[in-house]
């Protein structure tokens, strides 16, 4: 194979064989392909696409390049991710909610990108949780756990590591192929039996428009189906914040909430509720999607999925007193400062990419790459689409370290609400399924 041919081939437009494609996918860690090559490559991708057959070439090709962990585990081994959003911490209730259903979760995650929040990010507001653990370890906790949410190791997919952060600085990141090799290059070199994708889509999605997000799933699940995986797909809500918070200590918080107050955060279960569902009925751990999803309910209302998440806290280096003090164990912000809206009625419109980008400028993302994380900032309260409010209602409370930052970030949420004078009809939580 030659990796001049394979780019020609695609820049004008040719087919590629599933060959060529899993093999460029596998080269693309070492030297043999340049950097130039890649630069071309990618190009070459985001202009003339690569057609469904060679996307799984590209993709198990990526999953190749490096580590492919297997598992002997009794039961299934199962996973969930999300394609990014802004008060999003499904995975931390969802894993824990999955093991103490039978499954075993090992849950490669990432970090925060562009304005979105990384599940690794959230969880390191965990004094002591380590994300980084060699497979031994990892085994161990699974077992431990059910779950063990974790960074990858810099073996695991190297040749998405590489092409990513080329795609970064070439302008090829939107590109239907190359977003789905690169998602799921990492999950399935994870040795998944079963994956569910929640594919978000509005104002705080990287795919805003119903139809991108729809075209993303469809290709996520035909290629990793195609790779071997039994997937599936949800489309759902990312016109405002699932959870009522935006951040990482302030999530956690939010989190904690799910899995012991019974009847808050409800959009945040109501959507974990529905993947669980949907991942145990494809698991057969339950008969249907129905009995999938009231197991995921019982276990988060009994408080068995609470009691995994603390074990897994435990096992990941966390408080072993943490489901008991997580109050007082997680960080705080210095100032905390509520925001009220530019004038009354009725939450029209949220701008929720903007909301995620003031909880970035805070501190709680990252904006280059060598920036620490401040772990206590964030938002709160944030006010749903649809609610009443008035001059003296809060629509969010800033979490902030100094006065100035959390001036700046009250004028940006302000801005990110649009208000109107009749209440707006409500958005679906839930759009549509993809091979379900
Ligand atoms: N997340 C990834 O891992 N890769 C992409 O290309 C986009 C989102």
């Amino acid at each position: 194979m030659e990796a001049r041919a394979i780019i020609a081939k695609l820049r004008a437009g040719a087919v590629v064989t599933v060959e060529e494609a899993r093999w460029f996918g596998e080269a693309l860690s070492g030297r043999v392909i340049t950097d130039a090559q890649a630069g071309a490559f990618a190009m070459a991708v985001a202009l003339k696409g690569m057609g469904p057959e060679a996307r799984v070439g590209l993709t198990t090709g990526m999953r190749d390049s490096g580590d492919v962990l297997s598992w002997d585990l009794p039961g299934p081994v199962l996973d969930k991710h999300s394609t990014g959003g802004v008060g999003d911490p499904v995975s931390l209730i969802l894993a824990p909610a999955l093991a103490a259903c039978g499954a075993y979760v090992p849950m490669i995650s990432g970090r925060g990108l562009g304005h979105t929040g990384g599940t690794l990010d959230k969880l390191e507001a965990i004094p002591g949780y380590i994300c980084e653990h060699g497979p031994k370890r990892l085994d161990h906790i699974l077992r431990e756990a059910g779950c063990a949410i974790v960074g990858a190791t810099g073996r695991v997919a190297p040749s998405d590591k590489r092409l990513y952060a080329i795609r970064d600085v070439t302008a090829t990141v939107e590109s239907i192929d190359l977003i789905t090799a690169s998602i799921l290059s990492k999950k399935l070199a994870a040795g998944l039996e079963g994956l569910v994708l929640d594919v978000k889509t509005g104002s705080g999605a990287f795919m805003p428009s119903l139809e991108a997000s729809t075209e993303l799933a469809q290709s996520l699940v035909d290629v990793a189906n195609g790779a071997g995986c039994r997937t599936s797909a949800l489309i759902t809500d990312m016109s405002q914040p699932l959870a009522s918070s935006a951040g990482n200590a302030v999530e956690v918080r939010a989190v904690m909430e799910a899995l012991t107050v019974s009847g808050t955060q409800k959009r945040l279960r109501e959507v974990t509720v529905t993947l669980g569902g949907v991942l145990l009925a494809q698991a057969d751990l339950a008969q249907d999607v129905q009995e999938g999803a009231e197991k995921i309910a019982a276990a988060i209302s009994s408080g068995a999925a609470a009691e995994r998440f603390g074990r897994m806290v435990t096992a990941m280096g966390g408080p072993a007193d943490f489901l008991e003090r997580w109050n007082n164990i997680l960080p705080e912000a210095n100032i905390i400062m509520e925001v009220t809206p530019a004038r009354p009625g009725f939450v029209a419109e949220i701008d929720t990419r903007a909301l995620g980008e003031s909880v970035v400028h805070l501190g709680g993302g990252r904006l280059v790459e060598s920036d620490r994380i401040d772990h206590a900032v964030g938002l709160s309260g944030i006010a749903r689409l649809g609610a009443k409010v008035d001059m003296k209602t809060p629509i969010a409370t800033v979490h902030a370290t100094n006065a100035t930052k959390a001036s700046r970030a009250v004028e940006a949420v302000r801005a990110a609400f649009k208000l109107g004078s009749t209440r707006p009809e409500p958005l679906p939580l839930i759009h549509s399924g993809v091979g379900i």
